[in-house]
């Protein structure tokens, strides 16, 4: 499959048109910025870690019979991907308190819910992303109430398989961003990506923090960071 024209850059991927209309290639990058695109760095190694973490978390949530976008990982950094309009909607889902959360509702990091909850954000970064609720998303148009029921289940559904997964590997899953888009035909699939870029991930014991707040918080051990959480989920495969 060939790469042709690029259609769009993000802030972390590139995504290409491919010779098959419904077909895109996603390509990963090194580049990581923070606080609506504010902070800018680069994470040597990033691309390569979100890509084959995020294809390996993709065919897990496939498996347990969520639709995702994923099709074949191609290289190192490239992914074949459905194409999908993406639904404009940051779907958060949070396990223990921590980050926006704690912030809001002035409460410290680390409680653990006895429920995960869920939150959506408007995806608009001239707007800074604002949160907004299911009745928001519908006078908005963003999406249809069968679509917002749809995204809250399976949403949920990935909560599930990922925490028990993460917990296998001795990794808290504390919370996490998903993306959903529409396939040609109306279908809801999971889209964009599953990565430490997205998703907050503490050694269950020592608390560490092996993900994107090393460096929107100057933390330092931001590669080895990536590294040690693609390596546990590697050393998990290999049982
Ligand atoms: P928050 O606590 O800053 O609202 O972040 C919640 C989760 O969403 C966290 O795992 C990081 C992820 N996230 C993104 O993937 N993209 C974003 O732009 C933001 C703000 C958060
Ligand atoms: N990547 C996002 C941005 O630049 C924010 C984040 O992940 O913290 O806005």
């Amino acid at each position: 499959m060939q790469k042709l024209e690029q259609l769009y850059e993000g802030k972390a991927k590139k995504v290409f048109r491919t010779d098959d209309p419904e077909l895109y290639i996603v390509d990963y990058k090194d580049d990581a910025t923070a606080f609506n695109g504010l902070k800018k760095g680069t994470i040597a190694g990033k691309g390569v870690i979100n890509n084959q973490m995020t294809n390996h978390l993709m065919r897990r949530i496939e498996k347990a019979g969520i639709p995702t976008h994923f099709v074949q990982e191609l290289s190192e950094r490239e992914t074949l991907v459905k194409k999908v309009s993406i639904v404009p909607l940051e779907v958060i889902i949070r396990n223990l308190s921590a980050g926006s959360f704690a912030k809001r509702y002035g409460v410290e990091e680390g409680i653990v819910f006895d429920a995960p909850t869920i939150e959506f954000s408007y995806k608009n970064d001239e707007l800074g992303d604002p949160l907004l609720n299911s009745y928001h998303a519908l006078a908005l148009k963003l999406a249809t109430a069968e679509e917002i029921e749809t995204i809250k289940k399976y949403a949920f559904a990935v909560n599930d398989i990922l925490k028990a997964f993460w917990a296998e590997c001795g990794v808290t899953l504390v919370d996490f961003k998903l993306e959903f888009g529409r396939l040609t035909d109306g279908t809801i699939v999971l889209a964009d990506e599953i990565s430490p870029d997205t998703c907050r991930l503490w050694d269950e014991k020592t608390h560490e923090k092996l993900d994107k707040d090393r460096f929107r918080r100057d933390l330092g051990g931001v590669e080895g960071a990536y590294a040690e959480v693609m390596q546990r989920l590697l050393a998990h495969d290999a049982d």
